[in-house]
């Protein structure tokens, strides 16, 4: 009976010790190999009024996680391209002297259909769709 006993309360302490192994490392675990959170799915954003956006100027809009730079031309057309520069993806600004989209990591330089131009960048920016409804203007994956 005594042996028994004995028996149980081993297994009792092993059992708690596990327990207390996984109370250890089970965060230590987790933060070193976090649950993978898949990217909300953005179809279309609305980025404002598009008769309060000044022509030849930009700026830097989050397309869900990814940024977009929308431009408003000299002309009034409104263009949106990935913001992320196809080098070593810093984020490109527009200069409104030359008209052109500007990385200023390495001096890239891309047209404003978002075709690289000069520069280290290898691709283009992809383009986004823009669509003006009821004066708000909203971007969509180029489709
Ligand atoms: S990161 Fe843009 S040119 Fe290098």
């Amino acid at each position: 009976m005594t042996l028994n006993r004995k028996k149980f309360l081993n297994i009792l302490l092993s059992l708690s010790g596990i327990a207390g192994l996984g109370a250890i490392f089970y965060p230590i675990f987790s933060y070193l190999i976090p649950p993978k959170i898949s990217e909300p799915k953005v179809n279309s954003v609305k980025v404002g009024s598009a008769s309060d956006f000044p022509n030849n100027s930009y700026k830097i809009v989050k397309f869900g996680r990814k940024p977009v730079i929308l431009i408003k031309t000299v002309e009034g057309d409104f263009k949106a391209l990935s913001a992320t520069c196809t080098h070593l993806e810093c984020i490109v600004q527009y200069k409104s002297d030359t008209h052109q989209i500007w990385c200023a990591c390495h001096n890239g330089i891309y047209d404003l259909n978002g075709r690289n131009v000069s520069g280290p960048p290898p691709r283009p920016l992809t383009p986004y769709d823009v669509k003006i409804i009821n004066d708000e203007i909203v971007i969509t994956s180029a489709g």
